[in-house]
């Protein structure tokens, strides 16, 4: 059996980061399905906030009340407070570690104007901010090669829980199939979102519910799942990320008769509102018939920048365009629509990154969680664009200490070696053994179609019913399927079904707790219940396992210096 002081499992910007906080004094596995330098995390494109006031005076409290008002006051606020002031620290090591910010003519950070925020304090590079990351935390694990041992194209499958303690998971190497227990006194999980269960996504391949759902079968509650981030500007039919960059460097949005539209939606904001309220807005049009030429798409105008400031600040965003479609953005506008991108939602911890499983914060003992698959909550009910790399970051170093601190002062848990692996070479075998004529991948397709058609970015009850019933009966053609490769090595079609499972399994919990919050709150949009009702929703969702069911829990929202008030931009 391996076994290492602490396991984490994902290789993005806060796995990295919590196993260089770990490494410190502990021996560290790190576990990763792709290769870390291609974790989605290098997706995050725009900038990473925080408030050095560099272009504009600024302060930790404006950026914690932008943080309080743009996630619809869902946010614990206890939590935002920690992370806001963690931010410009957090900036300054990872210039030190070797990421290249883009400079002012002075030499200082860069900062440029994102979405929700009331001050320019999105420090970037270019349009490669999550890439520029990834890579300076990458060559920091490599640097400390000797305590931190990295399993590259490795599958997670499941948590080993025992006597109420997490000591373990279960995990294959892709490579040889393999099924392997890994003994840990401390787990942390930094796998990442979700947004495959979505047909049009900004998400990367690897986004499949699997840390989400691990937790989730170990019976951990998910919080907050309902709430689902659409990003205004991914490629019209394929979801690739154009940066919300565009519009901080002052890129417009046009509806098919030309018309900068947000002035209706926004007036104060314009395209720099809030993501929640500019996807609501593209999707009206679309919906009203104001889409370019017709079309399910908007434009994004990027041609007033000129090619200059374009090949400075936004180079990626044009090789996309030219890359993908044919598209100079220096002379025409590019086609994008309302695409899934992040999710609000996770495994639920406390402001120290450890697990709890209740609304009273009882810890799951052992086990951590950090960056997008955690809901800590800083970014309730809708993420401001930037914050998710400073989420990833402080809260990977902070979820690395606590469990460095935990596993200092533990001993190794019990583990039936045998019993674990028994159950997850059991589940491959009922893989193998299915002999059914359904086609995995036309469920993975209708099940995206659905949730993009009935759990989008405006929902209501009846679409929502009828998703979830959707999403069951799509459960149950999935052990009709048929695998057609039964080999052991690299067998990617084995794993493909089990994020499928995961997927639907994740998509009926979204829907699920969609259709039980009847209010609109940021990212979650109900058109039958409009307005924001803090009387009965001012509240953390909590989905449980239950016999085969889903429960519905809630738990308070930490309110400490901004109480609700109306939301408008
Ligand atoms: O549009 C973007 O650059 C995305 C950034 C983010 O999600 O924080």
């Amino acid at each position: 059996m391996i076994k290492h002081d602490v396991l984490i499992v994902g290789a993005g910007l806060a796995g990295m980061r919590a196993a260089l906080e770990v490494c410190k004094e502990l021996d560290v596995g790190l576990l990763t399905k792709v290769y870390p330098s291609r974790s989605h995390s290098g997706a995050a494109q725009g900038g990473i906030a925080a408030a050095l006031g560099n272009s504009e005076e600024d302060s930790w409290e404006e950026h914690m009340f932008d943080t309080v008002k743009g996630g619809d006051y869902l946010s614990d606020q206890d939590a935002v407070e920690e992370y806001v002031k963690a931010a410009p620290r957090i900036i300054y090591e990872l210039e030190h570690m070797g990421c290249a910010f883009s400079r002012t003519e002075d030499g200082k950070i860069a900062q440029r104007s994102f979405g929700g925020h009331s001050k320019p304090r999105a420090c970037f590079s270019a349009d490669r901010t999550g890439h520029a990351i990834l890579h300076a935390l990458h060559e920091q694990v490599l640097k400390n090669a000797k305590s931190i041992k990295i399993y590259s194209e490795w599958y997670m499958h499941q948590l080993v829980i025992e006597e109420g303690r997490c000591s373990g998971v279960v995990v294959s190497d892709i490579r040889t199939g393999e099924v392997e227990v890994i003994h840990a006194k401390a787990v942390i999980f930094a796998t990442g979102g979700y947004g495959r269960v979505f047909k049009i996504t900004t998400n990367a391949f690897a986004s499949t519910a699997d840390g989400a759902m691990a937790a989730f079968h170990a019976g951990i509650p998910l919080e907050d799942p309902e709430f689902v981030q659409f990003h205004p500007s991914g490629l019209y039919r394929q979801g690739i990320l154009f940066s919300e960059a565009a519009r901080g460097e002052g890129g417009y949005l046009l509806n098919g008769n030309g018309d900068r539209f947000m002035e209706q939606y926004a007036p104060s904001r314009m395209e720099l509102a809030p993501r929640d309220i500019v996807a609501r807005a593209e999707q009206s049009e679309i919906d009203a018939g104001r889409g370019v030429n017709g079309e399910a798409c908007i434009h994004l105008d990027l041609r007033h920048l000129g090619e200059a400031r374009i090949m400075e600040r936004l180079p990626q965003i044009r090789q996309l365009g030219i890359d993908f479609i044919g598209v100079d953005c220096v002379k025409d506008p590019l086609p994008i629509q309302p695409s899934a991108h992040y999710s609000m939602g996770g495994i639920p911890t406390d402001m120290h990154g450890q697990v709890v499983i209740d609304g009273d914060g009882t810890p799951m003992e052992g086990f951590f969680a950090a960056g997008e698959c955690a809901c800590v909550s800083v970014h309730g009910a809708n993420r401001l664009g930037t914050n998710s790399l400073l989420e990833a970051t402080v809260f990977g170093e902070r979820t690395g200490r606590s469990a460095l601190e935990y596993a200092k002062n533990a001993e190794f848990g019990k583990i039936n070696e045998s019993h674990e692996k028994a159950r997850v070479l059991n589940q491959i075998e009922e893989i193998f053994q299915r002999d059914g004529s359904e086609s995995y991948n036309d469920i993975r397709n209708e099940m995206k179609e659905v949730m993009m058609d009935k759990c989008g970015v405006f929902r209501d009850a009846d679409n929502l019913k009828s998703c979830v019933a959707a999403i069951q009966g799509l459960k149950e053609r999935c052990k009709k399927g048929k695998v057609t490769d039964k080999g052991q090595l690299f067998n990617t079609e084995v794993y493909e079904i089990i994020e499928l499972g995961n997927m639907l399994e994740m998509a009926e919990i979204i829907a699920t707790a969609a259709l039980a919050r009847q209010e609109s709150r940021g990212g979650h949009y109900r058109t039958d219940f409009p307005k924001r009702d803090d009387q009965e929703f001012l509240k953390h969702t909590l989905v449980y396992p239950k016999n085969g069911e889903l429960e519905l829990k809630h738990r308070p929202v930490v309110i400490t210096r901004y109480q609700p008030k109306e939301r408008t931009y």
